[in-house]
């Protein structure tokens, strides 16, 4: 699968989050460990970028449900379905998303 740059590791640092693309995949720095998942909730279309983290999970900012960071699976409702993961890999500096196809 293609690898799509998000940004330098030195701009995501622990706590942080990038938003890229569209249809948009947010990246989340936890501790040293990145995710990358859909920013689109699958509830009401919220910005999951914009929501809290805890753990490896993130609160939806709108209406609360929490998806694992890691598997995309909605832990609570009132989201059902999960949001996509996708792998990240770090290369000599660069973060990139494997990702088949994304938009600026
Ligand atoms: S939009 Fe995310 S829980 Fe409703």
């Amino acid at each position: 699968m293609p690898l799509h740059r998000v940004c330098a590791f030195s701009e995501l640092p622990v706590g942080g989050v990038k938003r890229i693309g569209e249809p948009p995949i947010a990246v989340f720095n936890v501790e040293g460990k990145l995710f990358a998942i859909s920013d689109i909730c699958t509830h009401a279309e919220a910005s999951l970028s914009e929501g809290m983290v805890e753990g490896e999970t993130v609160h939806c900012p709108l209406h609360g449900a929490i998806f694992d960071l890691c598997t995309g699976e909605a832990l609570t409702p009132p989201a059902v379905d999960p949001v996509q993961t996708f792998p990240v890999v770090v290369q000599e500096n660069e973060i990139y998303v494997e990702v088949d196809a994304v938009d600026e």
